[in-house]
């Protein structure tokens, strides 16, 4: 299968979608390779490193759409991409597309088979592709919040840790999945006082066990997030339904609870952000203020750090190009129901049910849209 990989060329976006050990991998398999020109580069790896590994170069990203049958990415397709997909083809990435309507029409019209990242899942029910962007995200959110806690950055002018003879900055985390999980340890390490709220029993436990005590685990009912939200220095965002939009765990009258300059950092702006008063903010211009609330919601917090997501991401999904390109669509999907599982949209349908709930399509399962017989 003819594989293409553009460059990223969404705002402040320096990952690529495969590394050189991947293009090895995709070659030695029968598979041809054509990545565009400096689409690693911001990850530091050069076109040569790439042509070393069997890999075609090609000048631009019209060059890679018009030669590829499946594309990698790292991020939803920009409005210049969508217009190069066509029918037939299958686009493999982030896609986020359950906040984002027009997006998902405008994939719809392109006739290409659509499998993200976030949706596909493993046999646990755990989400393989997402996992490693959640634990680079949830570490970058606790760094990014003491940052934008010191007062020359707009904010309160705390320190996480404290000092001895100083209390600690209070944490909270809301949602204690991957990303608040990494979130937390980070903050554990900063000495902070920490807070894990999430409506999963289970998933507290696990987190009671993990912390060892270092956190206390909360049971995320409204009432207990109000009575925190006044003693929080730094909030983190952190919650997923699968698939589906966020909730709002924070509402704009919540805000009214919170201190002068604390700060909120919103990981779930991709799915549309889980406070009411979020909207995506990019790495050159992370954060705004509501009602003396700063908010960060940076939508691809780890495309801050290419050289370590790069090769996170890319570990993860190169199983999953392997079979997509060496069994095709219809043959990988119907061996792996983790990777059906990803078909958010196919020969124009919506094949996703909490994509659909969320953009308010009808939903179609893939192998029907696909046409494929079991
Ligand atoms: N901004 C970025 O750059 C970036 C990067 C990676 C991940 N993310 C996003 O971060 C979010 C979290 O991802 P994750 O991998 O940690 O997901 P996850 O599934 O591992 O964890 C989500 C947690 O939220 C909990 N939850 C759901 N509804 C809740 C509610 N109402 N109150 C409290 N807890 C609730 C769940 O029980 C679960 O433990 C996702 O939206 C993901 O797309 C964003």
């Amino acid at each position: 299968m003819r594989v293409g990989v553009p460059t990223e060329i969404k705002a402040d976006e320096y990952r690529v979608a495969l590394t050189p050990a991947g293009a090895r991998e995709l070659t030695e398999a029968g598979h041809e390779i054509i990545i565009q020109s400096g689409a690693g580069e911001g990850s530091a790896l050069s076109d040569e490193t790439y042509v070393a590994q069997g890999a075609k170069v090609a000048p631009d990203a019209a060059a890679v759409f018009e030669q590829a049958e499946l594309v990698l990415k790292v991020k939803e397709p920009q409005a210049g991409e969508v217009a190069l997909l066509r029918a037939g083809q299958t686009l493999f990435t982030y896609l986020h597309l359950a906040p984002n309507p027009d997006l998902t029409r405008a994939l719809c019209d392109s006739g290409a088979t659509c499998i993200a990242y976030e949706t596909v899942v493993d046999r646990a029910g755990r989400l393989p592709l997402l996992a490693p962007m959640s634990e680079i995200a949830g570490r970058i959110a606790t760094q990014a919040g003491a940052f934008m806690l010191e007062k020359p950055l707009g904010g309160r002018g705390v320190l996480l840790g404290g000092v001895p003879g100083v209390a600690a900055a209070n944490v909270m985390v809301i949602g204690g999945g991957v990303v608040g999980f990494n979130a937390a340890t980070i903050a554990i390490g900063m000495a902070a006082d920490v807070f894990v709220f999430d409506r999963s029993i289970d998933r507290l436990r696990e987190l009671d066990v993990a912390f060892n005590g270092r956190a206390s685990t909360v049971y995320s009912s409204t009432l207990a997030v109000e009575e925190m939200l006044p003693a929080a220095d730094l909030v983190v965002g952190a919650v997923l339904v699968h698939g589906a939009r966020a909730p709002h765990v924070v509402t704009r009258e919540q805000l009214g609870l919170m201190k002068e300059r604390a700060v909120l950092v919103d990981v779930s702006i991709d799915q549309g952000g889980c406070f009411e008063t979020s909207r995506p903010t990019t790495h050159s211009d992370p954060t705004y203020v509501v009602d003396g609330v700063t908010h960060y919601c940076v939508t691809n917090m780890p495309g801050a750090v290419p050289i370590t997501s790069t090769y996170a991401l890319t570990n993860a999904t190169l199983p999953y190009a392997l079979a997509l390109a060496g069994k095709g669509v219809a043959a990988a999907i119907s061996d792996d129901p983790g990777l059906l599982a990803g078909v958010n949209v196919a020969s124009g349908l919506v094949t996703h049910a909490a994509v659909a709930a969320g953009v308010g399509s009808e939903y179609v399962p893939a192998p029907e849209a696909l046409g494929i017989v079991s």
